[in-house]
């Protein structure tokens, strides 16, 4: 089975073919990171232009990636949601042209179910496929989530972010301290030779006992602290991203742990972009040898935005007998069900 999957939520074009519902044969990805760079954050309109100028190519880059023709592929999925309106209405109006021309099946996925079974495609560097039901825990620029995932398709919100979202957080003090969009891999580099114990930032907790984010405290400690200090000395930028960073792991890393011990489950997924960042993935594997849980988080570029996830969770909503509409239109706000 040959499903072409479609991604244009956000800043990045890509596509993909995955095989059986595993195996990536190709995986294309267009950023438009400089683009947006100029400009300190993602302006939508640019990104739905840029799409549009870009899409097709991607495409058919995939497709001879994959060694395959249009008409061999078995159905396509396309992102549906959630995720910025133009960019999603791109990506999804190309795939329902193309399996109309193509007469096949056609799926809109949701954007967080394509995070949550990046850890399932076949990847070198990927861990073993974890069992179900599992936990959960979706770091990306939008979204800070837990959830007890049941199966494919069964999902239950345990707990997610009150305001900013953690990728939101890292690219807002990365602007703050003036290291350029997006700032969460720039952080993380400056980290890793960092002391993390150098500035004690505050971690909230909101609701000692309920699986709840909130990062905005942080980031306003950490403006504060530029405001009445000026931005750190770069000799003390590694100490200041470390300090940073520590206070957002040490926070995700708690929740998950406790999301863990609530459910009585011993499987935790970590995905989404900030789950590419090296100080959070060295604490969870740290937390998965003290507490005896099993760890399984994607290799780094199926954390970040990419098309292969979408096509296998589009495998499997189409091996269910799902099948999107001529008329399915975009959600900027879909939650996952
Ligand atoms: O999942 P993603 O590619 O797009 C969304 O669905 O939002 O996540 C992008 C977010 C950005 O905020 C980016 O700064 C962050 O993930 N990110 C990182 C790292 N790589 C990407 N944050 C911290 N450390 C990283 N290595
Ligand atoms: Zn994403």
């Amino acid at each position: 089975m040959l499903i072409l999957g479609i991604e244009t939520s956000c800043d990045e074009t890509a596509a993909s073919v995955v095989e059986n519902g595993r195996a990536m044969r190709s995986s294309v990805i267009a950023s438009q990171v400089l683009v947006h760079a100029e400009f300190g954050g993602v302006v939508p309109e640019v990104a739905s232009r840029q799409h549009l100028a870009t899409v097709v190519k991607v495409v058919h880059q995939a497709l001879r990636e994959a060694n395959v023709e249009a008409g061999e592929l078995d159905g396509i999925a396309a992102t549906c949601g959630p995720g910025l309106v133009g960019p999603l209405l791109v990506g999804l109006e190309l795939g329902k042209s193309l399996a109309y021309a193509i007469a096949k099946p056609m799926v809109g996925v949701n954007h967080l179910r394509g995070h949550l079974v990046a850890v399932y495609l076949d990847h070198p560097k990927n861990p073993s496929p974890p069992p179900f039901p599992h936990v959960a825990l979706l770091v990306s620029g939008g979204h800070t989530s837990i959830f007890r995932v049941e199966g494919q398709a069964k999902t239950v919100l345990l707990g997610s972010t009150r305001d900013d979202a953690a990728g939101e957080a890292f690219d807002k003090v990365a602007k703050l301290l003036g290291l350029g969009y997006p700032g969460g891999i720039v952080i993380d580099r400056l980290a890793a030779t960092g002391n993390s114990t150098a500035i004690h930032f505050p971690r909230a907790l909101p609701g000692r006992e309920d699986l709840d984010f909130s990062f905005s405290g942080l980031k306003t400690a950490v403006a504060m602290r530029i405001g009445s200090e000026g931005r750190p000395q770069e000799s003390q930028l590694a100490d200041f991203c470390a300090s940073f960073q520590a206070a957002v792991v040490d926070v995700l890393v708690r929740k998950a742990r406790r999301a863990l011990a609530r459910e009585g489950l011993c499987d935790l997924v970590v995905c989404g972009g900030v789950a590419a960042n090296g100080g959070l993935r060295l604490a969870l594997a740290r937390s998965a040898a003290e507490d005896g849980f099993s760890l399984y988080i994607p290799t780094p570029v199926l954390c970040t935005d990419n098309a292969a996830m979408i096509a296998l969770a589009g495998t499997w909503a189409i091996q269910r007998g799902e099948r999107g509409a001529l008329d399915l239109s975009v959600d900027p706000g879909l939650p996952l069900s």
